[in-house]
């Protein structure tokens, strides 16, 4: 018996390619597991109507944690025409399965850390070492959205509005609504995972990212649970700061940050934003974890003009195997893979095109590997 099972997802575009080279390095460090593959992506969407299958929901409840790769999805109408012709004009929908694991498995979490390793050609900056909290199910994302609007809600929002509110003129279908829902309980948790990782790993501080100056109700609700957060950690020091600041901030002063958290929306934003500073896609990857379950994955989509070429960036998938070994308890082989990669890097004999070399994607998994040790 394997002492642990992963689902192993590959998806679409070049998901298998990135996820076989995550592959490669963990087997070259011993990671013990049977990988169990689990159908997800848009064949599952053309042929069953659904890309996120009930029996991969089955296998997820099964498991220890999940790797995943990339799937590939397009707008309502070209998804529709590529169902089988018996399966069209059904009224299916297609849902993105990654937000829909996050709801199924309440992944809270969304990891992402961001560290600039020496000699990276594509570092923004030498030293930058961000790790990104983002609260992974609620927030604008909470999927709560009306359009049009329900005259109900129109009349209830006339009423609450302030006088200027310029769509109290407009008829209910003349407008939109997406909510933003913020809890008490959801920030909390974002929190004080931000604050638990601070205080296992030696980080010294922790940034709350917000807007509460202007959107008080939910981020005034999320910086108010901060501070709360924050007093049972004074060894840590916490600040907070404005999502458009804090974008001016990072860019200007980087290495002043340490761990960052937020709500949804914003911590997408700085996720992306703080990835980009440290290489990009080819090096993006995250954990979207709840209390039974951890989904690691690159950040990267399917990239399907690169499919079956072999040349994409393996980092971001290997740094999201290496997160999935810290998750499991496994950070001794997590530790030797980081050390791989940073080797590789700073050597800089074996790059993949986005770092201006032409090694393929399976050249830096063999190079990682054998440095992973
Ligand atoms: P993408 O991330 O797939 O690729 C955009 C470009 O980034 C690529 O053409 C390539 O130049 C570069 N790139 C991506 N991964 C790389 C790697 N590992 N190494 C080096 N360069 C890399 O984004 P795009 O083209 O917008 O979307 C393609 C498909 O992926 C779409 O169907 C989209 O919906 C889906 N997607 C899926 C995601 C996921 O599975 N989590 C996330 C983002 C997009
Ligand atoms: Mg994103």
């Amino acid at each position: 018996m394997a002492n642990h099972r992963i689902a192993y997802l590959p998806g679409d575009g070049i998901g298998p390619e990135v996820l076989a080279a995550a592959r490669l390095v963990l087997d070259s460090v011993g990671f013990d597991a049977e990988y169990v593959p689990g159908d997800i992506g848009w064949r599952f969407w053309c042929e069953e109507g659904d890309p996120f299958p009930q029996r991969t929901i089955d296998l997820l409840h099964e498991v220890d944690a999940a790797l995943f790769g990339a799937i590939t999805s397009k707008p309502a109408k070209e998804a529709e025409a590529e169902l089988a012709p018996a399966l069209r004009g059904k009224g299916l929908a297609y849902r993105s399965p990654i937000v829909r694991m996050r709801q199924l498995f309440d992944l809270y979490v969304c990891l992402r850390p961001c560290k600039a390793y020496p000699g990276n050609p594509l570092n923004y900056r030498e030293e930058i070492d961000l790790v990104v909290f983002r609260e992974n199910t609620e927030d604008l994302y909470a999927g709560v959205e009306l359009r049009p609007v329900p005259p109900e809600l129109s009349d209830l929002l006339g009423k609450v509005a302030k006088p200027f509110a310029p769509f109290r003129e407009l008829a209910p279908d003349q407008y939109a609504v997406s909510c933003k829902i913020n809890t008490r309980q959801g920030s909390e948790r974002i929190v004080r995972a931000a604050f638990e990782f601070a205080r296992r790993n030696g980080r010294k501080k922790v940034t709350a990212v917000h807007k509460a100056n202007v959107v008080r109700a939910t981020d005034g609700l999320f910086l108010e649970v901060a501070r709360e957060v924050a007093a049972e950690y004074p060894e840590i020091a916490f600040e907070h700061a404005n999502i458009d600041a804090m974008c001016m901030w990072l860019l200007k002063n980087p290495l002043q940050y340490d761990v960052l958290v937020a709500p949804n929306l914003y911590g997408d934003i700085i996720s992306d934003l703080c990835a980009q500073m440290v290489g990009g896609l080819g090096f993006g990857c995250s954990g979207n974890i709840g209390d039974e379950l951890g989904v690691f994955e690159p950040t990267h989509g399917s990239a399907p003009k690169y499919a079956g070429q072999r040349k994409v960036n393996p980092i971001a998938s290997i740094l999201a195997a290496k997160m999935m070994l810290e998750w499991l308890g496994e950070g001794e082989r997590a530790a030797r893979i980081e050390r791989g990669v940073a080797r590789v890097i700073a050597e800089g004999r074996v790059r993949t095109y986005d770092m201006g070399g032409t090694a393929t994607t399976d050249e830096m998994a063999e190079a990682v590997a054998r440095a992973a040790h």
